[in-house]
C-alpha cells in the first residue's frame, strides 16, 4: 500500500505560515471536528463496556459477541498439516500450514487478488467458484502427485457469522462494502464445501474462523501473554477469551461436558459499536459514508476507523471544500468525483510525503486525478490526512481498553494485524499512545506500557490451523464443539 520509491531528500514538516486565512479557518474547523480528546476516548470506552455486556446477554445488543467454539487455549503442542483460506480483505489467501508442535509453524501461501467486482457480484456462485478454483490451483501446485489423505481446512471468513458449532457460519450481514445476494442468513460452509467437492479435492472444511479469533489463537500459540487478537485493516474488530459461565446467552445451550469455567473465544464484531449513535463524535462526512453504503445504519465504529473508509472520508472532505469554493478552483474533477476512488493508500502516501512543498502529493493528484494543486491546498490535504489517520488510531483502541477493563486485565499483549496497523504511517505509535491516554499511564516508552499492542502471528494461516487442530482433538475425545444438538 505505501510505496515511497527511491530515497528522497528529507524535509521539515511544512509550516502553515503561508496558508491564507480563509483556508486556515477551514483547517482549524477540521481540527475541531476530527480531534478526539482523552475525555471522549474515556467516555467511548465506558459506553463500549456496557455494549459488550449487552451483546453477551440473552436479549442481545448492537455488538454481536459471537461465541467461536474455540474452548481451549492452545498448548503450543498442536501439530500436523492443515490448509487455510482467508476471505475478507483485499485478497483471497490460501495457506498450507505445518504446525511444529513446539510453538513453531511453517507456512506456504499464495494470494489471489479478489476482483473488485466480486464484492458486489449478483451471482453468489461466482464467489464460491472463485475460492474453490484458487484452492485447486494451489493444491495442484503444492501437491503435483495428488493428495492421498484428506486435508482438514480452516476457513477464515472475516464477517459477522453466527456459529452454533465450529464448522458453521451463518452470515448475519455483509460488511466492508461486500454485497452479494442470497448469502446473508445462510450457512457459508456448505456453499464452499459443495464447490470443493465438485472439483474432487479431498478437503474437508472443519472450522469456520473469524480473522480476529485466528489472530488471538495464533498469537497465543506462540505467546501465552496474549489477551486479544485485533484487526486494524479493511475492517476493525477484536476477539478475546471469555468464560462460559459469564456468557448469559449460552445458558442452557451447553452440553454437560463443558464446565462453567471453560474458556470460549468470542468474536466481538465491535465494528458495529454505537450503531445507536450515542457517543461517537460523527462528522457530516461519516454520515454521508453511512448513508451511501450498502448497509446504512450498520458498522458505525468501523466506518469511522477502518481502512476501507479512511480514503473516502478524506475525499468527501475535499469535495466539500471544493464545492464551497475553497480549493481546486477551475479544475476538472471528473476523475475525483467518484466514491471510493481514493483508497486508504492515498492518505497514507500523503502523510509520508517528505517534501516541504509536498511534491509527492502534487504528483499524486496530477497523475491519478488530473488535478493541479497549490502548495497551500496540499497543506490542507496533508493536515486533513493526519487528522483522519489520528482519529482512526485513537478511536480504534477503545475496543481494546473496553475488553481489558471488562476482563480486569491490567497487563498483557494485544496481538494486532491488518493493513492499517502494518502500513499506515504512525498508526502504531498513535494507537499505543491513545491507550496510554485512556489509562493515564505515566511511562514514557511504548515498550513499557502495561498493555502492549504487538504485531500478531499469522492469524488466518497458523491461527486457522491451530483452531482446526483443537476442534479435531475435541471431536476425537467426544467433546462438544457447538450448542446442544447442533
Ligand atoms: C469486519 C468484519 C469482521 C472482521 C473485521 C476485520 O468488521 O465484520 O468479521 O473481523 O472486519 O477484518
Amino acid at each position: 500500500m505505501v510505496h515511497l520509491g527511491p530515497k528522497k531528500p528529507q524535509a521539515r514538516k511544512g509550516s502553515m505560515a503561508d496558508v491564507p486565512k480563509e483556508l486556515m479557518q477551514q483547517i482549524e474547523n477540521f481540527e475541531k471536528i476530527f480531534t478526539v480528546p482523552t475525555e471522549t476516548l474515556q467516555a467511548v470506552t465506558k459506553h463500549f463496556i456496557s455494549e459488550l455486556e449487552k451483546g453477551l446477554s440473552k436479549k442481545g445488543g448492537n455488538i454481536p459477541m459471537i461465541p467461536g467454539w474455540v474452548m481451549d487455549f492452545p498448548t503450543g503442542k498442536e501439530s500436523g498439516d492443515f490448509l487455510a483460506i482467508d476471505l475478507g480483505g483485499t485478497n483471497l489467501r490460501v495457506v498450507l500450514v505445518k504446525l511444529g508442535g513446539d510453538r513453531t509453524f511453517d507456512t506456504t501461501q499464495s494470494k489471489y487478488r479478489l476482483p473488485d467486482a466480486m464484492r458486489t457480484t449478483q451471482n453468489p456462485d461466482e464467489l464460491w467458484e472463485f475460492i474453490a478454483d484458487s484452492l485447486k490451483a494451489f493444491i495442484d501446485e503444492q501437491f503435483p502427485q495428488g493428495i492421498s489423505e484428506p486435508i482438514p481446512l480452516g476457513f477464515t471468513f472475516s464477517f459477522p457469522a453466527s456459529q452454533n458449532k465450529i464448522n458453521e457460519g451463518i452470515l448475519q450481514r455483509w460488511t466492508k462494502g461486500f454485497d452479494i445476494p442470497n448469502i446473508e442468513n445462510h450457512d457459508v460452509v456448505p456453499m464452499l464445501q459443495k464447490q470443493i467437492t465438485k472439483r474432487n479435492i479431498p478437503i474437508e472444511v472443519v472450522a469456520l474462523i473469524n480473522d480476529t479469533t485466528g489472530t488471538l489463537v495464533a498469537s497465543y500459540y506462540t505467546d501465552p501473554e496474549t489477551k486479544m487478537g485485533v484487526i486494524f485493516g479493511t475492517g476493525v474488530n477484536g476477539a478475546y477469551y471469555d468464560v462460559c459461565s459469564d456468557i448469559e446467552k449460552l445458558q442452557g445451550k451447553l452440553s454437560d461436558d463443558i464446565p462453567p469455567s471453560a474458556p470460549m473465544a468470542i468474536n466481538c464484531e465491535y465494528g458495529s459499536f454505537d450503531n445507536e449513535h450515542v457517543v461517537l463524535p460523527r462528522t457530516k462526512y461519516d454520515i454521508t459514508i453511512d448513508e451511501e453504503s450498502p448497509r446504512p445504519g450498520q458498522q458505525t465504529f468501523e466506518k469511522m476507523s477502518s481502512g476501507y473508509y479512511l480514503g473516502e472520508i478524506l475525499r468527501l472532505a475535499l469535495m466539500d471544500m471544493q464545492k464551497q469554493g475553497f480549493i481546486f478552483k477551475n479544475q476538472d474533477l471528473s476523475k475525483f468525483d467518484k466514491p471510493f476512488v481514493m483508497d486508504t493508500s492515498y492518505p497514507a502516501r500523503i502523510e509520508e510525503d517528505p517534501f516541504e512543498n509536498l511534491e509527492d502529493t502534487d504528483d499524486l493528484f496530477q497523475n491519478e486525478f488530473g488535478i493541479n494543486t497549490t502548495v497551500q491546498e496540499r497543506k490542507l490535504i496533508r493536515r486533513l490526512s493526519e487528522l483522519i489517520g489520528a482519529r482512526a488510531a485513537r478511536l480504534s483502541v477503545c475496543g481494546i481498553a473496553a475488553i481489558c477493563q471488562k476482563r480486569g486485565y491490567k497487563t498483557g499483549h494485544i496481538a494486532a494485524d491488518g493493513s492499517v496497523y502494518n502500513r499506515y504511517p504512525g498508526f502504531k505509535e498513535k494507537a499505543a499512545n491513545a491507550l496510554k491516554d485512556i489509562y493515564g499511564w505515566t511511562q514514557t516508552s511504548l515498550d513499557d506500557y502495561p498493555i502492549k499492542i504487538v504485531p500478531a502471528e499469522d492469524g488466518s494461516g497458523a491461527g486457522a490451523a491451530v483452531i482446526a487442530a483443537l476442534a479435531q482433538k475435541r471431536i476425537a475425545e467426544g467433546k462438544s464443539v457447538g450448542i446442544i444438538g447442533a
